[in-house]
């Protein structure tokens, strides 16, 4: 997707603890209910089967695969279907698609649904050249009309729900009039990203375009940008009143956000940021579902950004770092692993407090937080 790195961090949020937000599970009907409503975003390269199955064991309430072509689903182009690639486990799961045209889009809708989405997304926001050139992503934006006309033909041919996820507008803030139209053409619920197109990920998601949509629309809204912990989650949900969160980059080497934003909505203690035991775990089980559904040579090639994000920010990504070019066997990445987590022996609450994901406001009685010291 061409994301500089140092644009894989979320922006984080300074000021007080919100106070304790209630959110029950969300229905989109269809018999789909995210319980928690708490989502795995789309991401590019990223939500490959492995990833997503680790989120969910880890609380996610729905997750998504990246964003497939329209015309290469239809083509049944192995590309496009790889891409889907869903797995026992994992429902619910979003299949995103993304294309322009509405008569495409609902025939790519149905073969994503005959090969197993339980729901059905368009991307609105994707703000990459090469995609909004073309009239795809977030360049639907500018086409209000159209984006009804999608929504109607994509919610006619499916029985699942369908749903959008776009940006707050192109240059300026449109979201309210895009959210109409997606609610009149039929969508179930819609995602805001609450950046512009032309904001790319700078600044901070601006969370009163996420309010005004939210007040303007009927169906649910789920609110996206800078969630990374359950602190951050508490204030997309009482600033902006959206029915559910989704994250994306703050869930990259950190599947226990689902959990943590999970407990605190169902009022239960913080879980504790994972023990290093916990982490290798989870590592060696997403190695695991990788090898399993990819085999050791693509395992080896696509794990190294994972194991570089589980220990991003301490001394086992120095270490992980020296190894990455080496990794030509399942064996060497569980000797990676534990090299990195050697390198972290001592030094886990220094890595932890210079780590950006695994520092935390501190309590107040306002904030009704109880640390789960288990
Ligand atoms: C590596 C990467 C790939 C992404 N790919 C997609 C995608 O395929 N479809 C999509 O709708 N958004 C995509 N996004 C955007 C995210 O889903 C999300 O809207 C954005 O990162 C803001 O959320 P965050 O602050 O929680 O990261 C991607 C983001 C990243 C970092």
């Amino acid at each position: 997707m061409g994301i500089p790195f140092e644009k894989l961090t979320p922006k984080r949020w300074g000021g007080e603890v919100p106070g304790p937000v209630e959110r029950p599970p969300l229905d989109l009907g269809h018999g789909v209910v995210l319980d928690p409503p708490v989502v795995l975003s789309p991401m590019a390269a990223v939500t490959s089967s492995p990833f997503r199955r680790v989120c969910r064991d880890m609380g996610a309430g729905m997750v998504a695969t990246e964003m497939v072509s329209a015309v290469g689903l239809i083509h049944r182009a192995p590309m496009a279907v790889s891409m889907v690639d869903l797995v026992e486990g994992e429902s619910p799961v979003c299949v995103q698609i993304y294309g322009k045209r509405p008569e495409e889009l609902a025939r790519a809708a149905q073969i994503a649904v005959e090969l197993g989405a339980d729901v059905v997304d368009l991307n609105m926001g994707c703000p990459m050249k090469k995609v909004v050139s073309s009239g795809h992503g977030a360049a639907l934006l500018r086409d209000v009309g159209r984006v009804q006309e999608i929504f109607s033909a994509m919610s006619e041919a499916v029985d699942v729900p369908v749903t959008g996820k776009m940006r707050a507008g192109w240059e300026d803030t449109s979201a309210v009039e895009v959210a109409r139209a997606m609610e009149a053409g039929g969508a179930a619920a819609l995602t805001i990203h609450g950046r512009t197109r032309s904001a790319m990920y700078d600044g901070h998601a601006d969370l009163s375009v996420i309010a005004a949509v939210k007040e303007a629309v009927g169906i649910p809204v789920i609110g996206n940008g800078d969630v990374c912990d359950w602190v951050s989650a508490r204030r997309m949900f009482s600033a902006t009143g959206c029915d559910a969160v989704m994250v994306a980059r703050g869930a990259l080497g950190n599947p226990w956000v689902f959990r943590e934003i999970a407990a605190d909505l169902r009022g239960e203690p913080i879980p504790e940021p994972p023990s290093p035991e916990l982490k290798r775990a989870t590592l060696l089980r997403h190695v695991d579902l990788y090898l399993e559904r990819f085999g050791e040579g693509r395992t080896c090639k696509e794990i190294r950004k994972h194991l570089l994000w589980y220990y991003r920010g301490t001394p086992g990504e120095l270490v992980l770092r020296k190894r990455l070019s080496d990794l030509t066997s399942a064996e060497d990445i569980r000797q990676a692993i534990d090299a990195a987590l050697a390198a972290n022996v001592g030094q886990t609450e220094l890595g932890a407090k210079s780590h950006p994901r695994a520092s935390r406001p501190p309590q107040t009685k306002a904030s009704g937080v109880v640390r789960d010291s288990r």
